[in-house]
Parts: C-alpha cells; sequence; structure tokens
C-alpha cells in the first residue's frame, strides 16, 4: 500500500485511477467481443486504440513532467539512481499498439482467423496489464517519495497542477 501524501502534491494517484478504469474496461470489452463478428470486432479494437493512445500520453507526460524533472534535481544534488532513467524504457506499449493496429488487418480475415487474434489480443492484454499495474504502484511507492524528499511543497503542488492539466488536454 503507498503511503498517502496530501492530494496537491500527489502526481500519480489521480491520474493512475484513471489508467486503471481504462484497464478494467478493456478486459469487460475484450470478454464481451464477438470476434466472429467483424463489425463488434472493429468497435472494440477503436476503443482499444484510443485507450493506448491514452496510456502512452500518460507515459509522455510523466517522461517530460516528472521523471525529467526528478533527474535534473537529483543530478543537481549529485545522486544516481538507475530506476529513474529506467522506468519507461521498455517498449511494452508500442508492441500493443502495434497489435491492435494488426486487428484491424485481421477484421478483413476468415472467422477463424479472427477468434485466433481474439486469443492473442487477450492473452496480449493480460501479459501487460500484469506489468503495467505493479508499474504503477512503483510510481506511487518508490518515485512519489523521491519527489517529497527532493522538491519542495510549492514545487510539487505546481508540479502536480501541471500533470493533471496535461492529463485534460486531450
Ligand atoms: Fe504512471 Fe508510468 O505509468
Amino acid at each position: 500500500m503507498a503511503p498517502k501524501y496530501p492530494d496537491e502534491v500527489d502526481v500519480f494517484t489521480v491520474p493512475h485511477s484513471r489508467m486503471k478504469q481504462l484497464v478494467q474496461k478493456y478486459f469487460d470489452m475484450v470478454s464481451s467481443t464477438n470476434f466472429r463478428d467483424a463489425v463488434c470486432m472493429t468497435n472494440m479494437l477503436e476503443n482499444l486504440l484510443h485507450t493506448f493512445n491514452e496510456f502512452k500520453m500518460h507515459e509522455q507526460i510523466e517522461n517530460h513532467f516528472i521523471m525529467k524533472r526528478l533527474k535534473e534535481k537529483m543530478n543537481a544534488l549529485h545522486i544516481r539512481d538507475a530506476k529513474v532513467c529506467n522506468c519507461h524504457s521498455d517498449n511494452r506499449l508500442t508492441e500493443m499498439l502495434t497489435l491492435v493496429l494488426e486487428g484491424y488487418r485481421c477484421a478483413q480475415c476468415s472467422e477463424q482467423d479472427r477468434e485466433k487474434y481474439g486469443d492473442t489480443l487477450r492473452q496480449a492484454l493480460e501479459e501487460f496489464t500484469q506489468v503495467f499495474i505493479p508499474h504503477m504502484e512503483e510510481e506511487e511507492e518508490v518515485f512519489q517519495p523521491m519527489l517529497v524528499e527532493y522538491f519542495t511543497y510549492d514545487e510539487l503542488k505546481e508540479l502536480k497542477a501541471k500533470v493533471i492539466q496535461k492529463h485534460l488536454e486531450k
């Protein structure tokens, strides 16, 4: 359980609530999609594409407004921590977006191929989620305390406001 910080300086909890809602939504969507129905499958893919683009945007906001600022602050204090450099270094989001786009091509295939694609997509979403949820927990449990340690209350308050504003610009 992540320690509780005052709302005005907690940069992760609000955006992560939204990300977790999206995770629940894609499991509901994929489990209720009939992959033999090309229209139903395409509608689901459209939603999934929006979802993964939103995850991508979330990651970009964190990179630019949180991790970059944290690295700069730590450099100024001569503190090194590899976790800060590597937390978004894998390309799972890109792989998921590629798989979703492949689905659009697959929507033109046979029913059998669409069902096969559905199985692959379900498995990929399970695997993605098994990494994504702990990743968000790590940000809340490891990076939020670092932010509190290295930034002033006013700096963090400003940073939180910027992060929320950027998430709303979509
Ligand atoms: Fe908040 Fe890096 O996901």
